[in-house]
């Protein structure tokens, strides 16, 4: 019986789906519980507010580094650029050196971020030459004193710190748990729980186990994290976790409106219909222009591409517009490109066609490339 099988036995199909009750963060309160993961190069501010707009209650900035010397490059400045962003502001920071860490949440805090999350998630980053991310869980001790170095430093300001990190290192050393207890004993506020290993990277099935093991170990909200692409396993990954709020991460790329119809479906136990093709369109041109503000022409248009591959992902002719539309070098074609397929695409169909989600695969490779892209 694979992972998710066993899983939706003990969920039970026929429990009613429903959310958890609003939770906190600190003094901050959350339209709901559904999050939208923090991705280095695609949870942009423009990418985080249409999340925000179509259901999800929470989203969490990009990391950035604790590397004071590039905290003025220009990634880092776009990183921290929080301009109209609805409240609270998350950002969150990777690094290796708890000194660092502290004054890297210090800087962030001055400078707007009203939460700080600390990154132990990431399979992959390398920050001052050492593994930082979720190669940290390996070193409990070094974790721990980065957790409450960051803790200390926020508390004069009143901002709360929450911690993102995987179930462990590998399998043979899964200590999520025993991390998750020291993490809330030094007072870290709310923990993510992405259900996979540090050696899996993105391969295999994310397991919800170890999630329901620290939601019954700790008393802070814990949010359960990976490959939740769907209504129903939203439903029963809160089911089997008890988890307190749910994060999506690459099934919100190319449909953000994915908050949304889970939030539908955990309300009222049915589905929504797929958007309209003309909603669509309007959203990701209205998408485009924010994005291209952001980045300027030159990034803007290039950056751009990854975004517009995923919305016409498996869409009639979307492969072909896809490679068509890579070639082009200029944002005005290039949004002009995607009014035309969408046009195009309305004359077919009301509605957008349903089309086969891939947010469990490995992405490994995605997640390395668009990291290190940076935009
Ligand atoms: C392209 C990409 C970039 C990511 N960047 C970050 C990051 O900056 N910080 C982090 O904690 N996790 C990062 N992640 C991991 C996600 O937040 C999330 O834990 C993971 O994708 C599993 O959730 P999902 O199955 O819903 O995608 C990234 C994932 C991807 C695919």
């Amino acid at each position: 019986m694979g992972v998710l099988a066993s899983h939706y036995n003990r969920a039970s199909f026929f429990s009613k789906p429903s959310l958890p009750p609003p939770m906190n963060i600190g003094p901050h309160v959350l339209a709901n519980n559904l999050f939208v993961a923090p991705m280095a190069g695609v949870t942009d501010r423009p990418f985080r507010q249409l999340c925000r707009r179509l259901g999800a209650g929470y989203a969490v900035s990009e990391m950035v580094t604790s590397r004071r010397d590039l905290w003025h490059t220009l990634k880092t400045s776009r990183r921290a650029d929080h301009a109209g962003e609805p409240g609270p502001i998350a950002v969150q920071i990777a690094g290796t050196d708890a000194a660092m860490m502290a004054e890297a949440a210090v800087y962030n805090v001055q400078r707007g971020a009203q939460i700080i999350d600390i990154n132990m998630g990431c399979p992959a980053k390398k920050v001052c030459n050492k593994w930082a991310g979720s190669a940290l869980m390996q070193d409990e001790a070094l974790a721990v004193s980065i957790a409450r170095a960051v803790v200390q430093a926020c508390e004069p300001h009143g901002v709360p710190v929450t911690l993102k990190m995987r179930t462990g290192w590998c399998a043979a050393h899964r200590n999520a748990l025993t991390l998750a207890r020291a993490f809330e004993d030094v007072g870290i506020q709310m923990l993510t729980v992405h259900g996979r290993t540090r050696e899996q990277g993105y391969k295999g099935q994310a397991e919800y186990d170890t999630i329901a093991a620290i939601k019954a170990a700790v008393r802070v909200p814990v949010v359960a994290n990976g490959d939740i692409d769907s209504p129903e396993k939203a439903r029963d990954v809160l089911a089997c976790t008890g988890a307190d709020a749910l994060m999506i991460g690459r099934a919100a790329q190319g449909r953000p409106w994915i908050f949304r119809e889970i939030a539908h479906f955990l309300a009222t136990g049915t589905h929504l219909a797929p958007p309209l093709v003309a909603e669509v369109r309007k959203l990701l041109l209205e998408h485009l222009q924010d994005h291209y503000a952001l980045y300027g022409e030159f990034t803007g248009v290039r950056s751009a591409r990854k975004h517009i591959g995923w919305y016409v992902r498996g869409l009639p002719g979307g492969e072909a517009f896809r490679e068509r539309m890579n070639a082009l070098e200029d944002c005005q074609a290039q949004w002009q490109a995607v009014a035309d397929f969408f046009d195009e695409l309305a004359v077919s169909s009301d509605r957008l066609p349903v089309v086969a989600t891939s947010g469990v695969q490995d992405n490994t490779e995605q997640h390395d490339r668009i990291s290190a892209e940076g935009a």
